[in-house]
Parts: structure tokens; sequence; C-alpha cells
């Protein structure tokens, strides 16, 4: 619609008229940020709970901290991964993967393209996820670039107990010989979290099928992003600049709202389930 006062056009929030989209939708590709893991205790990053002792994702997410300091990192992230072992799936992230699931019997495809790095999409039972900043639970060697999951906690005894997220927490400065290694035989080489930092690259092959992913989607869903973080950004509004149905589903508006057909506001534990349940004119 159009705004009176402003004269722009205004994304809509007619939920019955996102539903007809939905119904007909045969690709449908989901963006996730931290804002899908918010209800699940998961603090996003540039709200409230983004620091871990003084500093945010920003300085320590970075190549720099890492060799300038890779105890401190692998503190931070071994406190993110245990972190993790007490939260669990919310009702967003069930709703999307039912969503995946049902659709696919109907061959219909759902794909997610998430910027989240704790592996709660696959908790909850969705399949086609990509990980384009990568996994808190895989590592990768420095030496030898093997990339490998990894559940274990603590991830290396040297970090049992460490990372205490207070801002006092004096720090545990361990040995590099002594923080997560390779295990390939005459490697041992340091391991570094598989995630990808900020001045890094994404991985080519993912952001190629996500590419195409994006080309060929006949609707969209942002789901608790900022939009503010490249090249994830412009994924959304790249696809609303086809004339493909895009809808943000965020607590606010962000930079990139207005290039959307529709805006849901609220939580998305409470936006989502009723926007991607089964529609009446789907088979059963
Ligand atoms: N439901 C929907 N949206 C929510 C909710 C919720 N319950 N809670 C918060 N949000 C929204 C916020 O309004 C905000 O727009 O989620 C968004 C979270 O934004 P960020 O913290 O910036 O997270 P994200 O967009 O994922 O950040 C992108 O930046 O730090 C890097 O690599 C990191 O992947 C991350 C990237």
């Amino acid at each position: 619609g159009i705004d009176p006062f402003t004269k722009m056009t205004r994304p809509s929030s007619d939920l019955t008229a996102f539903r007809e989209h939905f119904a007909k939708a045969k690709h449908i590709a989901i963006i996730t940020g931290a804002g899908v893991s918010a209800e699940s205790g998961v603090p996003t990053f540039r709200g409230p709970g983004g620091f871990w002792r003084k500093w945010q994702a920003q300085d320590l997410a970075t190549p720099e901290a890492f060799s300038r300091d890779p105890s401190l990192v692998w503190e931070f992230y071994h406190y993110r991964r245990e972190v993790m072992r007490s939260k669990m799936p919310n009702p967003a992230h069930l709703a999307i993967a039912e969503c995946e699931a049902r659709l696919g019997q109907q061959g219909r495809s759902v794909v997610i393209i998430t910027q989240n790095i704790d592996e709660l999409h696959h908790r909850a039972g969705s399949k086609h996820v990509y990980e384009i900043h990568g996994s808190l639970f895989k590592t990768r060697c420095m030496s030898c670039g093997e990339v490998k999951a990894n559940h274990k906690s603590p991830i290396c005894p040297a970090l049992d107990g460490k990372g205490a997220p207070d801002p006092n927490t004096k720090e545990a400065r361990i040995p590099v010989e002594l923080l997560p290694r390779c295990e390939r035989k005459s490697c041992n080489g340091l391991l570094r979290p598989h995630v990808v930092w900020f001045g890094e690259t994404l991985d080519s092959d993912i952001l190629t099928a996500v590419e195409r992913e994006l080309e060929k989607c006949d609707l969209c869903l942002v789901v608790g992003t900022s939009s503010i973080v490249y090249p994830a950004a412009m994924f959304a509004p790249q696809v609303a600049s086809r004339g493909v149905p895009v809808a943000e589903f965020n607590m606010e508006c962000t930079p990139a709202t207005q290039r959307f057909k529709y805006h849901f506001e609220g939580p998305c534990g409470s936006t989502l389930p009723p926007a991607l349940e089964r529609h009446e004119s789907e088979a059963v």
C-alpha cells in the first residue's frame, strides 16, 4: 500500500494475501539470521547479550584476532558451543522444518539459507540447509585444511571450565599446543572454528548453490536478520528485484524492509507457525 503521509509504498502485513502466494509457491527460499534463534535463548549479535567479556563478535570473529590470540578466540567459541548444549529449537525452527517436510511430499521445495552457526535448523529436522557462515560444531585444520564435524564437550581438556563470559574473568592463556589440534596422523595442526569470520569470503561452492536457489525461488522469507551483513543482506533484495514476493519476519524494520512485499512484525516463534501451516488448498 501507499503511506498517505510519506507517499512511500510500504510492505503489507496481510497474512491472507501472503498465504495465497504460499499456497502456489513451488520453490521457497527461507533466509534466516540470529533472530530465528532468539526465542531459543541464543543472544543476537546486535541486541542485548551481544557481548562476551568486553568484546563483541566483530572483535573476536576475525582472522587477526585468532592469529594474535588463539587461546582467547577459542575460549569465546568454546563458550558458545557449551551454551548451545542447553538450547533447543523453538517454534520458528520447527515450523520451518515441518513445512519443508510437508511441501517436499508435494514435490515442492523449501531451502534454508542461514547465517547462523548454531545448528538449530538441523536439530529441528531441516534437511536442506545452507550454513553460509559455517558451524560452531565444525573445525578446520590450519595446516591440512581438513573440515570435520566436532560436537565434543569440552572440545579439548585445556578448555574445560574456561570461556566464562563475565568481563572480569581472567584469560586462560592456553599454550597453543594444548588448544584443539588436528587428529590426522602426522598433522597435529592447530584447529580453528569452521566459521566465516569478518573479512573472510564465503565458500564459493556454497555461494554458487545459494545463488541458484535464489534465482529459482518463487517465494522468499527473510527471518530474524538485521540485513546489514553482506553478502546475505543482499539476497532477499535481489530476489525482490525480480518481482518475486518477499516476506520479512522481524521484531522491527530493517534497512531492507521497504524493498519487500510483506513485513510481519513480532517474535517469529509466534508469527511463522501460522504463516507456514498447511494451506487448505494443499494436498494432504
Ligand atoms: N523474531 C524475529 N526477529 C527477531 C527476534 C525474534 N524473536 N529477535 C530479534 N530479532 C531480529 C532483530 O530485530 C534483528 O533485526 O533479528 C535480527 C538480529 O540481527 P543481528 O543480531 O544483526 O543478527 P544477524 O542479522 O544474523 O547478523 C548477521 O552478523 O555478527 C555477524 O556473522 C554474524 O551471522 C551474523 C551476521
